[in-house]
């Protein structure tokens, strides 16, 4: 069978048609998930958005629908309450024979999409040159979130890293070396083996402070665009060096080892096409010796249209130019059928305008989905953009081992009290499959659009939403099978929900399947966050509730498989989070 929501979506259907007649088939039944048991575990509002077009009383239509419904094999008959609110619950068997099959299977009997799309997550796009920091959080967390779920779901995922490798942070970079090692060679060692931080902070400052500077640089990223041959070289070694340096991190992060990197260069041999193009599509305009499209819905303060340059009146390209050509590509050449962009608020507007003109210029077909995913800043404390002590952006390396250490420092104290003793070497892992997590989980488990709080207090906090606690929650209910010295794994599946706060238990178990398609479809992680913390709760009601190991069977084995179900639904859950559960902490 079907998700229960789609299911009880196709029956509704099919009596509003008998009810109203065929057209009213393809209605929105309007179907919510209640969370009050009062009035079961479904309510359909279809009837009030009915009155006007059917010129009836609504509890009048919502009486004719339950009177054209079939549900009978898995609810309970439906009631109509308030207005004309349409109330259904599930019928217990029904949920009985859910839970048994999701134990029986390898996904929690969660259905893959259909259809299965052709998916391009881009992230996490760093900028080479500069040291990934704080600001690079968001996306690599973020969007290893999406990929995992658009992954588990089974849509044909490219991981692009649309790296930030042809603009003017390199012509600064490459005019510096050039200034500070004159001698060739000595530049080339520098740019092999070099410090990518330091000669970026030194680049930027001659590039704000001199203008003769500023001037050279801009004119060798023009060169590098033309292909000259030694810019090229150089940029070939200091991408290679950036690329290294921030292999590590994603490594730290364990992000995704196949995310393909892509960067701006690579589309550069596009970008004339798309000039041309957007010329014939009558896009086009000069104006003050650049190429621009004016744009929609985007006007200064005289009220005038907003152009998009893209191309500059020295011949070179922009950061929107290449968007447009990458657009092109993935659907000209990649074919896909969803591409989700996950960068900071920041650019909310750059895509708004790089979708536009795209649309205008017919290079996007109705079936493709463009998604801007923004996401808010890190705020330190203070309440302020994340800086570190000297006022500049903290390095994301730091602030990984921080977490990591005072993660460490927690555990060897709850050690001390247990008086337990375990090797370095476990200790050590805890501390960075916890302390990465709850750095993950902090992120993650806010509104993606907020900006959010880097707190490490708050986030490595054992008794709130936070990554410890939901590790903690796994190992506990793991903790079930070392005690009793059972296999979960192999159990004769045949649930009895008898109690109350099985029912709850049972009820949020079967929901994650809804609220994973959610996060695919609104590319908001939090709704999974919070459903697992919702979970572990329901389990905790139900584990100080229901005996289980000392339970009499079949209760026994029943309560055994709900506790197996949380455990797996929690690791799952966290797994596409990009979270790792442990066995033991
Ligand atoms: N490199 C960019 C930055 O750091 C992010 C790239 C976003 N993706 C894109 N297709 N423009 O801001």
């Amino acid at each position: 069978m079907k998700p229960t929501l789609n299911e009880l979506k196709t029956r509704v259907q099919a009596a509003l048609a008998a009810a109203f007649g065929d057209e009213y088939r393809d209605r929105d039944p309007l179907l919510v998930s209640t969370n009050n048991p009062k009035f079961g575990d479904y309510q359909a509002n279809v009837a009030m958005s009915l009155a006007k077009p059917l010129k009836s009383k609504p509890r009048a239509i919502a009486q004719k629908i339950t009177e054209n419904l079939s549900v009978e094999d898995f609810c309970e008959a439906p009631s109509i309450a308030g207005p004309g609110f349409i109330n259904f619950k599930l019928k217990t068997d029904y949920l009985e024979r859910l839970l048994n099959a999701a134990y029986e299977s390898d996904r929690l009997n969660i259905p893959k999409a259909d259809p299965i799309q052709k998916v391009i997550v881009e992230y996490p796009s760093p900028n080479i040159a500069k040291e990934m920091h704080v600001g690079h959080l968001r996306p690599a967390i973020i969007g290893e979130c999406f990929a995992r779920v658009m992954e588990f779901l089974g849509h044909d995922l490219l991981k692009v890293n649309h790296i930030g490798d042809w603009g003017t942070p390199f012509g600064m970079l490459i005019t510096y070396l050039r200034e500070a090692y004159p001698d060739p060679t000595e530049a080339a060692a520098a740019s092999t083996s070099g410090d990518l931080a330091t000669f970026y902070r030194q680049a930027k400052k001659r590039f704000d402070e001199d203008e003769a500077f500023k001037a050279r640089a801009r004119q060798s990223v023009v060169q590098l665009q033309a292909g000259d041959p030694e810019i090229l070289e150089a940029w070939e070694r200091v991408c290679q060096l950036s690329k290294r340096s921030y292999r590590k991190i994603y490594n730290l992060l364990n992000i995704s080892q196949d995310i393909v990197d892509r960067g701006e260069s690579f589309y550069n041999p596009y970008l004339p096409d798309v000039i041309t193009d957007l010329d014939k599509a009558g896009l086009l305009v000069e104006d003050d010796g650049a190429q621009c499209v004016f744009l929609e819905g985007f006007s200064n303060k005289d009220g005038e249209a907003l152009p998009m340059i893209v191309q500059k009146s020295n011949g070179g390209y922009n950061y929107a130019t290449t968007d447009l050509a990458a657009l092109r590509y993935r659907i000209t050449q990649d074919q896909v059928d969803r591409i989700v962009y996950t960068t900071d608020a920041g650019q909310s507007n750059h895509f708004s305008q790089v979708f536009q003109v795209a649309r205008r210029a017919g290079w996007v077909p109705e079936t493709v989905a463009l998604d801007h995913a923004p996401f808010g800043l890190v705020l330190g404390e203070d309440g302020k953009r994340l800086k570190s002590r000297s006022g500049e952006a903290v390095p994301l390396k730091d602030l990984l081992d921080e977490a990591i250490a005072r993660t460490k420092k927690d555990i060897e104290e709850r050690l001390k009290t247990e008086e337990r003793t375990e090797s370095e070497g476990f200790i050590q892992n805890v501390a960075e499959k916890v302390g990465i997590g709850a750095v993950k989980y902090a992120d993650l488990s806010q509104n993606r659009v907020s900006d959010y709080t880097f707190s490490y207090d708050r986030m490595l906090d054992l008794k709130g939403n936070t990554a410890p606690y939901m590790l903690y929650a796994y190992v506990r209910v793991r903790g079930i099978s070392r005690s009793g010295d059972v296999d979960l794994s192999n159990l004769k599946a045949d649930v009895k929900l008898t109690e109350e706060s099985e029912l709850t238990l049972a009820k949020h178990l079967l929901q994650m399947d809804v609220v994973i398609d959610e996060v695919a479809t609104d590319l908001l992680p939090n709704r999974l966050c919070q459903y697992l913390f919702e979970l572990s709760q329901k389990y905790n009601q139900f584990y100080d509730r229901c005996p289980v190991l000392k339970a009499e069977e079949p209760a026994r084995t029943s309560r055994l498989v709900l506790c197996d179900l949380t455990a797996r639904s929690l690791k799952l859950g966290l797994s596409l989070l990009g979270i790792e559960v442990l066995e033991r902490m």
